[in-house]
């Protein structure tokens, strides 16, 4: 691939100076420093050993004449520095990548498209979400991943996939405000805004804390690590296999239908869960909202009114019953 090369005027300048730079504008961001093979490089990290394999006929890297040191048109080399905002393409590229006084537009090699595929960069191995895995490091092993949970959270078995808004803020391009080139390099941030999460806290290596969607949703939020297995029914509120000291944490009532009337979840959230306590309604599981749909009775977020059968088949006559707060507290 030919790409436009600078004028002669600069590249003079370069010889004079001997060492990389584009008309005063080279520094890299701050931190970074430029090594011997003119890369940007974290201040302190050892250099690189040089990544470019010099073709036959190369007589010495001494010879380029561009900005970039050799070989930086190979996708492995440059998307490093460009993922981890080690330099701003954009000083020289235009503000949009599009190409600047010389340097080329990242559109003269790269598909039409690019911008805006979220999976050119991060994701695409467990679906063309943009999530990871494929980590921005290019890591795809489960044990390595910044964050392991992202498919579990994108896709969801026991709820809809929940999107990205959920957790970040969303780009809707390569040069969107805050996503590649911000002021934490190469760092996702997690922004907890806009979803179910709003009042959580995000503590850096994949754990949450105070986050509704983990949470009894009456105590208060939940916390959670992503190292840790997938959570089973029993794991954020009381499940079907819990003791009646588990179920006395939750609003009034569950502990004794449970145990006393022997009902099952689905007696009275029929919508969501089945009677092998199988999710039925992602779409209403973990979603904000308590689901409550009763056989034979009405509940009208406070009482229950109507006729309706225990686990031994016993009619029972509900006529203003209140379902309370947790009788254990939260
Ligand atoms: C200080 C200005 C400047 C900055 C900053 C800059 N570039 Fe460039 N870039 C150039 C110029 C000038 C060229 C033209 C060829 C050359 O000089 O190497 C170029 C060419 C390129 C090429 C084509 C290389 C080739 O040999 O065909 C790639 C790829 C590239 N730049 C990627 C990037 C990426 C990625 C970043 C951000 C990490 C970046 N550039 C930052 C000035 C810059
Ligand atoms: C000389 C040609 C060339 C130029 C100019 C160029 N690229 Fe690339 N770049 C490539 C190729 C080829 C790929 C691989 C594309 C693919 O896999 O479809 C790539 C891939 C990338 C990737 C993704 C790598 C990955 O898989 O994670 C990034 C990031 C990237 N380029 C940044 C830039 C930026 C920013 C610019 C402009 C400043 C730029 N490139 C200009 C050739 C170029
Ligand atoms: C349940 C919350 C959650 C959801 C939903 C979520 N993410 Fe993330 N994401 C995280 C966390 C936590 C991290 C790790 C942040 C850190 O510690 O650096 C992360 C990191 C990332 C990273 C950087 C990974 C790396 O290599 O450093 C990318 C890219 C990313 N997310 C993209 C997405 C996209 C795209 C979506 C939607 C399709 C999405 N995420 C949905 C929580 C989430
Ligand atoms: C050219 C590479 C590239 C492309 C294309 C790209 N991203 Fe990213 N993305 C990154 C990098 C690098 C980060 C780490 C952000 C940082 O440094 O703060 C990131 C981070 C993210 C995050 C985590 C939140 C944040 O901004 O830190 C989300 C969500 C995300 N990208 C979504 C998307 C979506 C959606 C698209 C498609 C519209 C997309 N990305 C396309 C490189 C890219
Ligand atoms: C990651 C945490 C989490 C796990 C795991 C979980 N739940 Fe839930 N569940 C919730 C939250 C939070 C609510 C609160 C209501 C809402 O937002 O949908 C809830 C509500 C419910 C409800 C009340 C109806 C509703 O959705 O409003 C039933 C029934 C239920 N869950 C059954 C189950 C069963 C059965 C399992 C195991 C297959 C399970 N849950 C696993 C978090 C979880
Ligand atoms: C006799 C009816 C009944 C049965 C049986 C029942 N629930 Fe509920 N559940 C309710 C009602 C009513 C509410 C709504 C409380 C409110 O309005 O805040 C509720 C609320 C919930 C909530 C929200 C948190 C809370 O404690 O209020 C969860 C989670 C939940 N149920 C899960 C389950 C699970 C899991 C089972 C089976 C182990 C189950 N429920 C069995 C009637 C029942």
């Amino acid at each position: 691939m030919q790409v436009e090369r600078i004028s002669s005027v600069f590249v003079l300048g370069l010889l004079v100076l001997g060492s990389w730079g584009c008309g005063g504008q080279s520094a890299c961001r701050d931190g970074y420093i430029r090594d011997a093979q003119g890369y940007c490089q974290k201040e302190n990290a050892p250099p690189d050993e040089d990544p470019e394999e010099e073709e036959p006929g190369d007589s010495d890297s001494d010879s380029q004449v561009g900005y970039h040191p050799p070989g930086f048109e190979d996708p492995t080399v440059h998307s490093v520095p460009a993922k981890q905002n080690q330099e701003n393409c954009t000083d020289c590229h235009g503000e949009q990548l599009e190409g600047g006084t010389d340097a080329p537009s990242c559109d003269s090699c790269h598909p039409d498209d690019w911008r805006t595929n979220c999976v050119f960069c991060h994701g695409g191995e467990d679906n063309s979400s943009g999530a990871p895995p494929r980590d921005l490091s290019g890591v795809v092993e489960a044990a390595s991943l910044v964050f392991r949970a992202h498919t579990a959270h994108v896709e969801g078995t026991l709820h809809d996939g929940f999107g990205c808004e959920h957790c970040h803020v969303v780009p809707e391009s390569v040069t969107s405000l805050g996503h590649l080139f911000d002021s934490t390099p190469g760092e996702a941030e997690v922004v907890f805004g806009e979803g179910l999460a709003s009042l959580g806290n995000y503590e850096g290596a994949g754990s949450c804390t105070n986050v509704y969607c983990h949470s009894n949703a009456v105590g208060g939020g939940g916390d959670y690590d992503h190292t840790r297995a997938t959570p089973g029914c029993g794991d954020c509120h009381p499940g079907p296999e819990s003791t009646v000291s588990e179920l006395l944490q939750m609003t009034s009532q569950h502990a004794y239908h449970m145990d006393v009337a022997g009902l099952t979840c689905e007696r009275c959230h029929v919508d969501v869960v089945n009677g092998q306590n199988q999710i039925v309604g992602l779409d209403l599981h973990v979603n904000g909202t308590v689901d409550v749909t009763i056989f034979g009775l009405v509940y009208d977020g406070l009482t229950c009114n109507g006729t309706c059968h225990s686990g031994s088949g016993e009619a029972h006559v509900h006529t203003n019953y209140t379902w309370g707060p947790p009788p254990g507290g939260p």
